[in-house]
């Protein structure tokens, strides 16, 4: 049983992975959800050269497109950046921001992140803001300090529901098989809700909460059961159609 609260999100994270042979997969998918009733959105993020094909792909489905980072500024001299402009005139109505391969393998701060997040909103996109404590950090007893650390820093002033989605990514978790417990999940996503409505003021209990980290078909329904998760973002399990549609499937 899915939780109570804001409409659900479950995005899929390709990463760098994809080709063309792999287009497949959306086809699948959208042919998979055509007649089912669903109480979640569904989103697939593609590398950006896919973004086109897998557009036309779902063109008709109620899939929708999301980019996986983006530059700040509207345009100009930033050689391999795009921006969220560009994104959302793709056809992306989100893009993830500050996810922990970006904070980590490109140095990205909080202040960078909430820069990339507001050029988001700026554009008419959600943004889809990870957060998330490494493990060395959970052992140290850190994770709440660093989440609402990371939380309080990438998210931008005025940011509202609409425009504004979390995803909690235990760094360890991802890409791992590794998952939190139940309670893990619990307390941190509690902890998230309570700082969005200081943050944010009433539109803090409307803000998805995602939960993203080794989430699979066997796992979902139990994490997506957790109270203020609202959702999932989806890494290695949204490769394939038949596994993304196993997680989906929790909001049947
Ligand atoms: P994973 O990735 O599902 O492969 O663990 C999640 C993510 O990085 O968003």
């Amino acid at each position: 049983m899915a939780s109570e609260g804001p409409r659900a999100l479950v995005a899929g994270n390709w990463k760098m992975n994809g080709s063309v042979a792999m287009l497949k997969e959306p086809r699948l998918l959208a042919a998979m959800l055509k007649d089912v009733k669903l109480k979640a959105d569904v989103m697939v993020c593609p590398p950006a050269v896919l973004m086109r094909r897998v557009k036309s792909i779902l063109k008709g489905s109620k899939i929708k497109l999301g980019g996986q980072d983006c530059h700040w500024a509207a345009s100009g001299a930033h050689t391999g950046d795009v921006s969220a402009e560009m994104l959302k005139e793709a056809g992306c109505s989100a893009v993830i921001v500050g996810h922990s391969e970006r904070r980590t393998n490109h140095g990205e701060t909080d202040a960078i992140v909430q820069k990339k997040a507001k050029a988001c909103q700026r554009a008419g996109l959600t943004a889809i803001i990870c957060i998330g404590e490494t493990l060395d950090e959970r052992k140290a007893g850190s994770t709440l300090a660093v989440v609402t650390r990371q939380l309080k820093g990438s998210l931008p002033e005025g940011s509202v529901a609409a425009n504004t989605v979390i995803a909690y990514e235990p760094v360890w978790a991802i890409g791992t098989g590794l998952t939190p417990t139940t309670a893990e999940v619990a307390e941190v996503h509690a902890l998230i809700r309570a700082e969005l409505a200081g943050l944010m003021g009433g539109e803090g209990a409307q803000t998805r909460i995602l939960y993203g980290g080794s989430v699979k078909p066997s796992n979902a329904a139990e994490l997506m059961g957790q109270p203020n998760v609202n959702g999932a973002l989806v890494g290695g399990a949204s490769l394939k159609a038949a596994d993304f549609l196993g997680i989906i499937k929790v909001y049947a």
